[in-house]
């Protein structure tokens, strides 16, 4: 088998790219509750660029194959995983092992997501993450019909599933993002409040729309200042959800007295702890068929800019990281 494997973690991006590696092994035998992938593609995410800077939560011993989610049809499997046998599945794995940016994978069953027959299999690659935790925090968000949620990152993946469901559910967005073009792109869309976090009255506009609209919610990816200037500008009882630490700075500058008198809590979100509570509550593979059901249908769609092979995925990624708001990369063995 094939696989592009980190050799070293880096704090600087392009060095940590220059240690990918491709690499050929020999293709592991899949044990008992194991099944083995073969893989037809799997994205770049922010959490893979976190992973090789090693400022991501989790940490394997190198080197490994990269990669923590895709897709692929199982063509081998242990004692105990045959119902799984010539199934097209996506894949979310975390474990210390090699991971989904090669041309097979093997990873134990629990880690599998059965897909329906008409999902397509590109967007299958990014079924596994970004979906899920869209629709883990719109549960937790508590946002009634007519409310507003703040979305940060809003020209990414997860903050476009967050407002397919919040137009669903009739609530309105208040997006936040960094760049002028991707707040054009956001409003050429159609989308209602677009901010741009870095103009210097943000602070201000944001207070404005607050006035307009009730905010029910805040999700932030980004962290810094940022999560200071939206917390304080927060409602009553309204909560700010972490999900993401796009700019590597520490949360700061949080009005104490409104923690105090207000009652605004900031509080973390994981995917991993919420499937493993649907796993647990018995609701995780319906809320699977759901979410695939979304993009069968069309109103759910990941934004693709290209798919690259293994070989080439040190530009691809370079690319991707110059303009995430452009769309996924995706890598194809
Ligand atoms: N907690 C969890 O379990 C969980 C699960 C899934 C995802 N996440 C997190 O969710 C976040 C979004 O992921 P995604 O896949 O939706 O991203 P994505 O589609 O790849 O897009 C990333 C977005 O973040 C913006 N961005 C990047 N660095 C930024 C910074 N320093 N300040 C402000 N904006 C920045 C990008 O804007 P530009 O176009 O300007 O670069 C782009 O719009 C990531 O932090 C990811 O790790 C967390």
């Amino acid at each position: 088998m094939k696989g592009l494997e980190l050799q070293q973690y880096n704090k600087n991006i392009i060095r940590a790219l220059l240690s990918l590696k491709l690499i050929e092994k020999e293709t592991p035998k899949p044990q008992d509750k194991e099944v083995l992938i073969k893989m037809y593609a799997s994205p770049v995410n922010p959490s893979d660029i976190a992973f090789m800077q090693g400022g991501y939560n989790i940490v394997k011993s190198l080197p490994s194959i990269m990669g923590f989610e895709g897709a692929g049809i199982v063509i081998d499997t242990g004692e105990n995983a045959k119902e799984f046998l010539g199934k097209k599945v996506s894949c979310f794995v975390q474990e210390d092992a090699d991971g989904t940016w090669a041309d097979f994978v093997i990873t134990k069953k629990y880690n599998v997501i059965p897909l329906l027959d008409d999902m397509d299999m590109d967007q299958a690659a990014a079924l596994a993450v970004n979906p899920f935790t869209a629709a883990g925090l719109m549960e937790q968000a508590n946002c009634e019909k007519g409310t507003a949620l703040i979305l940060t990152a809003a020209g990414g993946q997860v903050a476009r599933f967050c407002r397919d469901i919040a137009k669903e559910r009739g609530v309105r967005t208040i997006n936040i993002v960094r760049k002028d073009e991707t707040l054009e792109k956001l409003k050429a869309g159609g989308v209602e409040f677009v901010l741009n976090e870095q103009d210097d009255d943000f602070p201000e506009k944001l207070k404005e729309i607050s006035k307009k609209v009730k905010i029910c919610s805040a999700f932030d990816a980004v962290g810094g200042e940022l999560t200071g200037k939206i917390f304080n500008i927060l409602p009553d009882g309204a909560n700010l959800i972490l999900y993401g630490g796009l700019s590597n700075k520490p949360v700061c500058g949080l009005d104490n007295l409104k923690i105090i008198f207000n009652k605004n809590k900031l509080y973390g979100f994981s995917l991993p702890d919420w499937i493993k509570s649907k796993i647990d509550t018995g609701e995780f593979y319906g809320i699977s068929e759901k979410i695939q059901k979304k993009f069968i249908e069309g109103t759910f769609k990941t934004e693709i800019r290209k798919s690259v092979k293994l070989k080439d995925a040190i530009n691809g990624i370079r690319d991707y990281i110059s303009n995430m708001s452009k769309g996924k990369i995706l890598l194809k063995p």
